[in-house]
């Protein structure tokens, strides 16, 4: 099995490209059958730059617009277990129908801090779309509407995800060699 090093860990492949672009197609496909009128979709940066970009080529609802917000709460390969926001909304989303696209959802508590800065904006309704998420590690009750795959408690780079900010130009997802 092909391996890389990344800040002297070694990673090594476990969702290759062309699985990552069908578990893609399929997210983009599920948010397409709701019809969800004049969508706003809302990215999470940095890690789901790439996940969004090519979701949103693949939805034809009409209307369809994309913002993004920045929130960090990650330190090496370990939570911090506080989520800090590095960049906010800056525009009004009063009345809109979000779609949250994360690229992992792990404990929970950025989705948790992103669910309570969008209610205080009077939206209409907010689903959440993830490409990864790790049940074991979930502690939350907030519903993830549209999960792409979900994976056990290893840490994952690539494709987006970093480890300490390298790595997310990788197109297959590593994960921690063990
Ligand atoms: P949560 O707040 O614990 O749910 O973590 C969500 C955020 O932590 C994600 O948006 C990622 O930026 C980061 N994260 C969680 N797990 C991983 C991982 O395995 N690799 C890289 N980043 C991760
Ligand atoms: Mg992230």
């Amino acid at each position: 099995m092909k391996t890389i090093t990344l800040h002297n860990k070694t990673f090594e492949v476990f969702i290759p490209e062309t699985e990552i672009a069908a578990i893609v197609d399929t997210i983009a496909n599920n948010i397409n059958s709701t019809k969800i009128k004049d969508p706003l979709f809302i990215a999470v940066m940095n890690g789901a730059f790439l996940f969004a970009a090519d979701v949103m080529r693949k939805i034809t609802i009409p209307n369809a617009e994309i913002s993004f917000i920045k929130l960090a709460s990650y330190s090496g390969t370990e939570t911090t277990g506080e989520v800090s926001e590095l960049i906010g909304i800056g525009q009004d989303i009063k009345g809109r129908n979000v779609i949250i696209l994360e690229d992992i959802i792990d404990t929970g508590i950025t989705i948790e801090k992103i669910m309570s800065l969008l209610e205080k904006e009077k939206v209409v309704d907010i689903k959440v779309a993830t490409l990864l998420f790790k049940p074991k590690a979930y502690t939350k009750k907030i519903h993830i509407d549209f999960i792409g795959k979900s994976i056990p408690n290893d840490f994952v780079v690539g494709y987006g995800l970093d480890y300490d900010e390298i790595g997310r130009n990788l197109p297959h997802i590593y994960k921690l060699k063990a």
